[in-house]
């Protein structure tokens, strides 16, 4: 039975529509020197009318799987964390699974805030180290920009939207995925959160005019709590690796504010150039962060083969969490003639979910049942 879980794919999807510190001041009274120097956010991402969580999803989820040897269809479970699902049901993940056509994998959503993509990522990673799986999907994606109150100054400067996505497989080879800690505190819930639009405040007129269905912050105290958290995570789950702190190569925290960023490596004696921080360019992306800095990482170069990584996050619930893992750098290369079988395949499932769904509309016509739910 293989004993380990290594990334084996990775990719990002963002927007390309930029929204800098410039255009948001002629929004908002605020400033480019504010917003650099109270949390080091230049510019973020904004998605056009399309594209949705799930869409980004999707594409960085094709990105990833097209560096690995395996495709959709070998997918056991695709886990997707997000603050801003497409629904409050179905879950996301759902739609991800349909439109890259994994046909064979369960798909759930996780909502554990800027944290979920650690959450995530280890519990993909514990399904496929106790053998009840191989392949995993792990992916992060938000449209925040949809969530944001664009007259609250406090939050709208900070928040991105974007997607990354990890593909998990089982290996023999030691390394991967080593350890991770999971925590929450539920009694800070009220300190950041949507309030409206589930069961305890139903959507109403009411409440959008009190704007609860956007995002609300207590900034102060979401800032005091990070900067608690992030080092002894850290710290943490290294000791559960077997490391001690100097030896972690690198730290990849939720990117939500350089000077959360700088309290933790203060906090861990680490150097700052051991963090790997892109916020300037995606502002927080919740979710999304932790891949997008890490992709990037790996992309160039930064990340090397028996690297030490420790990724480290926090947010809404509260939540907060880190996970160790010792990269190994996947030895596979895709040809270009498997890139079109891939390409086919990814068309073969748009067919089939197409399809899938006029088989549905005629059984619904022969057997009588309503049409209701079917859009
Ligand atoms: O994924 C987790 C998500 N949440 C976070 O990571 C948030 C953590 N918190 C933070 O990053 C910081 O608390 C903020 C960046 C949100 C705010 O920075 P701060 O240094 O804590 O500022 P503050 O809330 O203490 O506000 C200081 C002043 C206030 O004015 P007064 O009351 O001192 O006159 C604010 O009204 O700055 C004002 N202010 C702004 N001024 C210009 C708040 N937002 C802005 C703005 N531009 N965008």
């Amino acid at each position: 039975m293989s004993l380990y879980a290594h990334v084996t794919g990775w990719g990002i999807a963002v927007p390309d529509e930029i929204l800098t510190n410039e255009k948001l001041a002629q929004i908002v009274e605020t400033s480019d020197e504010w917003i650099v120097s109270r949390t080091g956010i230049r510019e973020r991402r904004i998605a056009r009318k399309d594209q949705s969580t799930a869409t980004l999803a999707a594409d960085a989820a094709r990105k990833a799987l097209e560096r690995t040897e395996i495709d959709a269809r070998d997918l056991d479970l695709i886990i997707l964390a997000t603050s801003s699902p497409e629904h409050i049901f179905p879950a996301t993940a759902c739609l991800v699974q349909d439109s890259i056509g994994a046909i064979k994998a369960g798909a759930f959503d996780l909502s554990a805030a800027c944290t979920g993509f650690i959450f995530a990522l280890n519990m993909a990673a514990q399904a496929i180290r106790s053998g009840s799986i191989e392949n995993a999907l792990v992916i992060g994606s938000e449209t925040l920009s949809r969530l944001v109150n664009w007259d609250d100054r406090s939050t709208c400067i900070l928040f991105g939207d974007g997607a990354g996505a990890f593909v998990l497989q089982a290996s023999d080879e030691p390394g991967g995925i080593l350890s991770a800690v999971m925590r929450s505190d539920g009694s800070g819930g009220n300190l950041l959160s949507v309030p409206a639009g589930g069961s305890k405040i139903p959507t109403s007129h009411e409440a959008i005019d009190k704007n609860q269905h956007l995002i609300q912050m207590n900034g102060r105290e979401v800032f005091r709590f990070a900067t608690r958290v992030m080092a002894s995570a850290t710290r943490d789950t290294a000791a559960h690796a077997g490391w001690d702190v100097e030896e972690i190569d690198y730290v990849i925290p939720h990117q939500a504010n350089q000077r959360i960023i700088e309290a933790a490596a203060r906090g861990l004696r680490l150097p700052i150039d051991r963090f790997i921080v892109n916020l300037e360019k995606y502002g927080n992306t919740s979710t999304a962060s932790i891949p997008l800095a890490m992709v990037e990482a790996l992309d160039n170069g930064q990340i090397k083969d028996g690297s030490n990584l420790v990724l480290v996050g926090f947010g809404a619930g509260l939540t907060w969490g880190a996970l160790s893992m010792r990269w190994i750098e996947p030895k596979v290369k895709v040809t270009r003639l498997e890139r079109r079988r891939r390409s086919l395949l990814t068309w073969l499932a748009r067919m089939r979910s197409f399809l899938r769904r006029v088989q549905r509309r005629i059984e619904g016509l022969i057997w009588g049942t309503s049409s209701k739910g079917q859009e």
